[in-house]
């Protein structure tokens, strides 16, 4: 193995938890109320196709407009940001920071394969530019992950060949790029949900070389 690619949010950062406050925010707003369990299914997704996952959730996704939509998905965005506005340094996840020096020291390229347009801004909040060789965020790919676009433009620009990148997720969208990008997948999250990635750990203090390597 030669690379880490990790996902930002429920992974580096619990911004996973703000996209579920904004996106649950906005559905209580149109009417649709949604739980934790819905809430997976929008994780790693990108905001466009989570709000329209959301309509359809309610049945109402003929009553808007394309612009309409765009409001929609904006509103929560500056709901979102605004979440977000305040993370620092301190808000990075357990182990994480610990995690990405020892790989780094262990001679590993590391990557970022994020699904959100706020990915730059949010990495540079956390101070963790310096931590990655190349970050892939939304701007700058068509599809959305489950596709494995995100993961496979990590690779190319950290030049390492897939089957030699271990891809980091805590969703499940995420964790089928990763496979479909034909990269090892380590889950981060409740196993009973991340059930098709090669290995799960609870929590970022999981995060050890050891503990990945071990399992490969
Ligand atoms: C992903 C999150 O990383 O980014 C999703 O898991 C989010 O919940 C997506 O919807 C898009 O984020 P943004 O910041 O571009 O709206
Ligand atoms: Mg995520």
């Amino acid at each position: 193995m030669k690379a880490f690619i990790f996902d930002l949010d429920g992974v580096i950062t619990d911004s996973a938890e703000y996209h579920y406050l904004a996106w649950k925010a906005l559905g209580e707003e149109l009417n649709i109320p949604f739980d934790r369990e819905f809430n997976e299914t929008l994780k790693g997704v990108s905001r466009t196709e989570s709000l329209e996952r959301i309509l359809r959730l309610g049945g109402r996704e003929h009553d808007f407009s394309v612009e309409e939509k765009e409001q929609l998905a904006t509103k929560k965005n500056e709901h979102y940001v605004s979440l977000i506005s305040n993370i620092t340094h301190a808000d990075i996840l357990p182990g994480v920071e610990a995690f990405l020096s020892e790989i780094r020291q262990a001679g590993y390229k590391v990557g970022m394969a994020s699904a959100s347009k706020n990915a730059y801004m949010v990495t540079k909040q956390l101070g963790l530019l310096a931590a990655f060789d190349h970050i892939v965020d939304a701007a700058t790919v068509a599809e959305s992950k489950p596709h494995p676009e995100v993961f496979l433009k990590a690779a190319e620009a950290l030049r390492v060949e897939p089957k030699d990148c271990i891809g980091v997720e805590d969703a499940v969208a995420g964790v089928e790029a990763i496979h479909a990008a034909g990269m090892f997948a380590v889950g981060i999250g409740d196993p009973a949900v991340l059930t098709e990635a090669d290995v799960v750990f609870t929590d970022t203090t999981g995060l050890t070389l050891d503990n990945v390597l071990t399992r490969i």
